[in-house]
């Protein structure tokens, strides 16, 4: 690792690509990037917000920014996105794009489990598997997986969301050890509850106590060529470190207890 203090275009290079760039924590890193001298590739689903996004990072911070509109949900996902990479080397990779479901198991359509299961896990496979064998080769280059606090316990009332979180953080944490004799920075950022567009698609409340989602990728990117994981604020620390102390059976009932009071307050 490279103890860099700060993300800049001479430590990694100057192209990064971003998935959930249109709002939330993606957004955030496409800007703090954007803010360094960073050109981006801003990866989402939603057309005229991403490129409205992009325009304003060019105009701002004086860097190129370009939109790619493509459904992660989809098997072809990819082809797109590399027609728009072209021949521009990509050194940093965040993967962001994400959603979850708050309720029963029973209660969602498979179908939409699928979809889950292609965008957070999928996707984050697909691309890192493209992108960590060049940054190999190159002997350089940066990944940030973003998953979540909820890996520290299952999660009852969020199980397949919790399940491709934990997917991410296992990928994350042994690449970084399969990686470690090399100049690639991985690290797995653990966010927890934050005020983004998340638990509107979710059909969950965003909590009083939620974080800046630009605080967020701050934490990221401070952390990055620092650690391996990362998680943001104390109180996600919190509840992560004492969960790690708990039997399996209290963690999932604590865990499951805090979704299951905002389905309350949902429903009211
Ligand atoms: N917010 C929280 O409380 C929280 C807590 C822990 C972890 N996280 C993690 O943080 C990451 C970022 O989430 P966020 O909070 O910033 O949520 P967000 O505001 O809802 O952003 C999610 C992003 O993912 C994109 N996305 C979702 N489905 C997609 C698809 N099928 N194809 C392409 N793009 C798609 C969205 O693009 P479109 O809008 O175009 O669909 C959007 O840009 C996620 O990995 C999430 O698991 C969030």
């Amino acid at each position: 690792m490279k103890n860099s203090k700060k993300i800049i275009r001479k430590d990694y290079g100057e192209w990064a690509l971003v998935t959930g760039a249109s709002s939330g924590i993606g957004k955030s890193f496409a800007e703090l990037l954007s803010d360094q001298g960073i050109n981006t590739i801003c990866i989402s689903n939603e057309k005229d917000q991403q490129a409205e996004i992009c325009k304003s990072f060019k105009q701002k911070y004086n860097i190129e920014s370009i939109p790619c509109y493509v459904d992660l949900a989809n098997e072809n996902f990819l082809k797109k996105i590399n027609e728009t990479i072209g021949d521009r080397i990509i050194s940093i990779l965040i993967c962001c794009a994400s959603f979850g479901f708050v309720g029963k198991f029973e209660d969602q359509d498979v179908e939409i489990y699928k979809e889950m299961i292609h965008v957070n896990v999928y996707s984050y496979l697909r691309l890192i598997h493209q992108f960590y064998s060049d940054m190999i080769k190159r002997n350089n280059g940066a990944i940030i997986l973003t998953s979540s606090v909820n890996v520290s316990s299952p999660l009852g009332l969020s199980a397949v969301y919790t399940a491709t979180k934990a997917f991410e953080f296992y990928l994350g944490e042994a690449l970084c050890w399969e990686s470690r004799d090399s100049d690639l920075d991985i690290l797995v950022l653990l966010p927890g509850p934050t005020r983004t567009n998340f638990q509107k698609t979710a059909g969950t409340k965003v909590t009083s106590y939620a974080m800046d989602p630009l605080k967020v990728a701050e934490i990221g990117l401070k952390n990055l060529g620092k650690k391996w994981f990362t998680i943001a604020g104390w109180r996600s620390k919190l509840f992560f470190y004492i969960g790690q102390l708990l039997f399996p059976k209290r963690r999932i009932k604590l865990a499951s207890k805090t979704y299951l009071r905002q389905l309350l307050k949902k429903n009211r």
